[in-house]
């Protein structure tokens, strides 16, 4: 059986208040809708189209080339948005699954369920229910006396005693393509909201004596839309939870999970511990018995960071992407690094900035050792060989080369490149004045005598 599906993700959110498309705000770094749209590729769903309106160009940018993408200029409502589809679905077969965007907490294994019945008895749309305590805000099932399902209706739209009814309509739902254009067809925007509304074309479908099949979720959360920022933060809370359980179970020691901020797409390998308040952002993948934090920033964004086998990284450290950190070697702390390769066995132990850099094994970098990569106009690039020694406070100032084995002398400033075994030294002559502290010092306790 074909399955093809359509998010609809073109509604403005406001509630979130937020110049970025509602569908945009991310959690743990990956913007909410691609939760449905990577749900739904696992299901092995081929024909993905996402209804775009409000920050339409937004939406399409994100998300890349992957997915159709359906404008509806105007938000006249779900029943309109479905119609817009209807040149990219009508002559596929099967059906289709209509999702929306904002719902990331949707189980594979739930859509899985509907399409499984839809198979089994083939009928003409399978809706995903629930009962819930507090039915408000949802549209309300109607069912006949046979407990077949007959119509749906929105909150605002409801009779006294429909308020009542606990069943709701979840926003999910597997049509019949061709029975979805007909009915569709022949929805009015006859409603307190002036919208068409896709659910009215369960009650055409129903006098049309077509068949309507439910699954009904026993999770009261999975189906649940974020609408504004709070109920993001709680989604994102309750992923992040569920991230860091995993990472748990897959044999990562998290010390503090409640300080620890890991995104979803950082890889940590078995026997690795990181350490209170951690953030891992973007790309980021780390290997086994690592040792991270605490107080670490790592922002991998796309181009990503790399931390190999057996490296500790913290406490205090930042590093911007791309960064390679090779097996052995050690980070931190209060040291900032970006765009830089730290070969094996390398040490970048106190107080650095380490920026444009490409750096050899076993380099020892002394404490306070800075790259000076910026001119104020352009970064410049340092190298630095295997086995280099640079001393407590060297400036390394770029563009600039240490060769295999050279050495800097404590509190250089060098502004050559080194060529290997040398040793580089910038400092004027120590003068000793002789005398000078006990002097300082009689003096002192004259005065305080006298
Ligand atoms: C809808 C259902 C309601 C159900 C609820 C579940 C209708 C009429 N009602 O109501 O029965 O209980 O979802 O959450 O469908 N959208 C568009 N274009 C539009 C309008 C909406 O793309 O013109 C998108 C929105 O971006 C959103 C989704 O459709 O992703 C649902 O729209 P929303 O306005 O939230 O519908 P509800 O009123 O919640
Ligand atoms: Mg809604």
């Amino acid at each position: 059986m074909k399955v093809s599906a359509l998010v609809l993700a073109a509604g403005i959110g406001t509630r979130m208040k937020s110049s970025t498309p509602k569908v945009l705000h991310t959690i743990l770094g990956k913007p909410m809708i691609c939760y449905i749209l990577d749900t739904v590729e696992s299901l092995g769903v081929s024909d993905v189209a996402v209804v775009v309106g409000h920050g339409a160009a937004d939406v399409r940018r994100t998300l890349g080339e992957k997915y159709h993408y359906i404008p509806q200029p105007s938000q006249l409502g779900t029943g309109d948005a479905v119609m817009k589809a209807r040149t990219t679905f009508e002559d596929k077969p099967g059906y289709l699954l209509v999702l929306c965007g904002d719902t990331p907490l949707l189980k594979k294994e739930t859509l899985d369920s509907l399409i499984s019945l839809a198979e089994k008895e083939s009928p003409s749309a399978v809706m995903l229910t629930a009962k819930v305590p507090d039915p408000s805000g949802y549209g309300r099932i109607l069912r006949d006396s046979w407990g077949n399902i007959k119509g749906v209706v929105e909150e605002r739209d409801c009779q006294v005693e429909e308020k009542m009814i606990n069943e709701v309509n979840t926003g999910v739902y597997l049509f019949s393509i061709t029975d979805l254009w007909q009915a569709l067809e022949k929805i009015t925007p006859d409603n307190d909201q002036h919208e068409y509304y896709l659910t009215d074309v369960i009650s055409i479908l129903h006098d049309q004596k077509k068949s309507i099949l439910s699954v009904k979720s026993n999770d009261l959360e999975e189906y649940r839309g974020i609408n504004n920022r709070w109920h993001l933060a709680q989604i994102a809370a309750d992923m992040l939870e569920e991230r860091i359980r995993d990472l748990c179970l897959d044999g990562v020691t998290i010390i503090d999970p409640k300080s620890t901020y890991i995104e979803s797409d950082v890889t940590i390998g078995e026997d690795t511990t990181i350490h209170p308040n951690s953030y891992l952002s973007g790309k980021i993948t780390i290997g086994k018995n690592c040792n991270i934090g605490p107080f670490v920033y790592l922002i991998g964004d796309d181009k990503g960071i790399t931390i190999e086998d057996n490296v500790s990284v913290g406490p205090f450290v930042r590093m911007r992407p791309p960064v390679e950190v090779k097996e052995n070697a050690k980070i931190g702390c209060f040291i900032d690094l970006k765009k830089s390769i730290i070969g094996k066995g390398s040490k970048v132990p106190h107080l650095s900035y380490i920026g444009d850099t490409e750096m050899g094994e076993d380099v020892n970098i002394g404490a306070g050792t800075i790259t000076c990569n910026y001119d104020g106009v352009n970064k410049h690039k340092t190298k630095i060989g295997n086995r280099v020694f640079t001393g407590s406070d060297t400036m390394l100032v770029a563009p600039i080369e240490l060769g295999d084995d050279s050495y800097t002398g404590a509190g250089s400033v060098v502004t050559k490149s080194v060529e290997p075994g040398d040793l580089a030294i910038e400092r004027s002559e120590v003068r000793v004045v002789k005398g000078w502290g006990k002097r300082k010092n009689a003096q002192k306790q004259a005065n305080k005598n006298g």
